[in-house]
């Protein structure tokens, strides 16, 4: 098999434990176990036999996600490794080489590269800067056709933070619709709203849509590896038969914490702790920005732990992050990472004084470049 390098994990996994800020996590600053059980349930989670347990997910955990997806029965979804395994799982399990599949660029670059190397014909659309981010819906209504098996969206998406309007996610809804085709949509970052109300799922709207999710980032909980997809009794059941061959099964310790994660009230209380990091970092991020008006132009996010922009010096965005990570020990992500040169990507939602720390330090290379 001839796969692509997937650039933005690859330069995470090389240099994100080695330098003093890294600022390139998308998520939020994680929380301990201590921090998040009780003393009764530490006693349980000891005493838990690690056994693989159920395959497809604990029925217990199965049950508390349903709560959150209109309808959903526990045959509806199957828990994975994190949403890395349920992008792999969902993909791996449904494209065949020739099948036509839509993609919105930018956007975090896993089902691109699998769909890539599994031989599907893939069609970028694209979220513009002059829209705010949003797709024009013309682009995608000229694409989608007969032969398109499926569209795939990130929503909110990573990286711009950009979220789809519900009047947008009607409209997309009713072209595939339009051609049966099925949606994935990655929601990872659903929870971690800036402002306003949680985003929608599209799994409510729409019968052939499939949704990947995970705790890992609006939970703040990417090292327990849980994620799950949610989607048509099908497609789940082939996806469970798929993952026979990855991983088999997810770990018990980690079902048991994410069955309370995702007990209703407990998961408004881990929300709503990210989401208050994110505002406050947020601030900081803006009143910096402002004192660089000249040398960015920034959209914030709707939702997510990065911002996304644009700057105007005249230096390859691979170049500048390779500078600040070497000279400062600031690691940040180049535009190249998604194909977009002279852009940077930058995470928001770990502890403040890093970030403040981090760009005071860029603010230093940035003094040196311009
Ligand atoms: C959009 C998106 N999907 C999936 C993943 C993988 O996440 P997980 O840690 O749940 O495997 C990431 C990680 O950054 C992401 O940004």
């Amino acid at each position: 098999m001839d796969f692509e390098i997937f650039e933005l994990e690859r330069i995470q996994s090389l240099y994100e434990n080695t330098v003093k800020y890294n600022l390139t996590e998308s998520g939020i600053h994680p929380f301990t176990l201590r921090e998040f059980l009780t003393e009764e349930e530490t006693e349980t989670l000891l005493n838990i036999r690690m056994g693989y347990g159920q395959t497809d997910g604990a029925p217990e955990l199965r049950e508390m996600i349903c709560n959150h997806y209109k309808g959903a029965e526990i045959d509806n979804i199957l828990v994975t490794n994190g949403s890395a395994e349920a992008n792999f799982t969902f993909a791996g399990s449904t494209i065949n080489p020739g099948d036509e599949v839509v993609i919105m660029l930018p956007n975090y670059m896993q089902i691109h590269g699998i769909a890539n190397f599994l031989g599907a014909n893939v069609k970028p659309f694209y979220l513009k800067e002059e829209l705010n981010w949003a797709p024009d819906l013309d682009d995608l209504k000229k694409l989608v056709n007969d032969k398109t098996k499926m569209i795939c969206l990130c929503n909110p998406n990573n990286p711009t933070g950009a979220v789809l309007s519900e009047e947008m996610m009607k409209e997309i809804v009713q072209i595939a619709d339009h051609v049966r085709a099925i949606l994935h949509v990655d929601e990872i970052y659903r929870g971690a709203e800036l402002e306003g109300d949680e985003t929608p799922t599209f799994y409510d709207l729409y019968d052939r849509a499939i949704v990947t999710m995970s705790l890992s980032k609006s939970y703040s909980l990417p090292g327990l590896r849980m994620g799950w997809l949610v989607g048509p009794k099908d497609i789940i059941a082939r996806g469970w038969a798929f993952h026979d061959y990855t991983s088999i099964s997810t770990n018990m310790l980690g079902q048991y914490v994410a069955t309370l994660v995702m007990e209703p009230e407990r998961r408004k209380q881990v929300l709503s702790r990210g989401r208050g990091m994110l505002k406050s970092n947020l601030v900081k991020f803006q009143s910096w920005i402002d004192s660089h008006s000249d040398l960015f132009h920034f959209i914030p996010p709707k939702a997510g732990g990065i911002v996304f922009m644009r700057y105007n010096m005249d230096i390859n965005s691979t170049e500048l992050c390779t500078r600040l990570r070497k000279e400062k020990s600031v690691f940040i992500i180049a535009g190249d990472s998604f194909g977009m040169d002279r852009y940077l990507r930058m995470g928001i939602g770990g502890e403040q004084k890093e970030l403040l720390e981090g760009m005071e330090l860029i603010d230093e290379t940035l003094r040196e470049v311009s």
